[in-house]
């Protein structure tokens, strides 16, 4: 069992970092890519309030394809370039959307989500996977979300590529 506490009052610095260990900890000696991206949705599910959605989309091809997450079904397919996701993985550069209705070409696959952040886990130079939070909030993320999850993708990158399939 594992049994990680986030403290619910912790500033945003400490709630990231607790999360990285955590991270770290539990995708430690284990090279199964969806096991470890399993694992950190339902670590980030756990550590950050307010979220509706969380977890990975993959790249495989020239597109996204879902990979493990918490929240409701999502849509399985994003082409690189499209949407919030798209973007980030196209751009290989975070997308903090404070107002999803306002993001062109925003692709809702929960009605509740109000506000985005998606972060690329990048590997040699390659997007090989994004991290997306959804959170049914406006402007729920700021720029210390963004940096705390830039920190975790690029910790736990290595973790998620043993995975993705080219
Ligand atoms: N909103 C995303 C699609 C993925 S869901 O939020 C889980 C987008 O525009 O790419």
């Amino acid at each position: 069992m594992f049994d990680f506490a986030p403290g619910a009052d912790a500033p945003k610095s400490e709630i990231y970092h607790d999360l990285r260990e955590a991270a770290l900890a539990i995708t430690s000696g284990e090279s199964d890519g969806v096991a470890n991206m399993a694992n950190i949705a339902a670590l980030i599910w756990q550590f950050l309030p307010d979220l509706n959605w969380a977890g990975f989309y993959r790249t495989v091809g020239d597109e996204l394809v879902l990979g493990p997450f918490v929240g409701k079904p999502a849509c399985i397919r994003i082409p690189f370039g499209r949407g919030v996701c798209g973007t980030a993985a196209a751009s290989a550069a975070t997308q903090l959307v404070a107002d999803v209705h306002a993001f062109p070409g925003h692709i809702a696959c929960d009605g509740a989500s109000a506000s985005e952040l998606v972060v690329p886990v990048v590997v040699d130079g390659r997007v090989v996977a994004v991290i997306d939070l959804d959170s049914p909030i406006k402007a729920r993320f700021d720029q210390e979300d963004a940096a705390g999850i830039e920190a975790l993708a690029a910790a736990i990158a290595s973790a998620v590529a043993g995975a993705l399939t080219a």
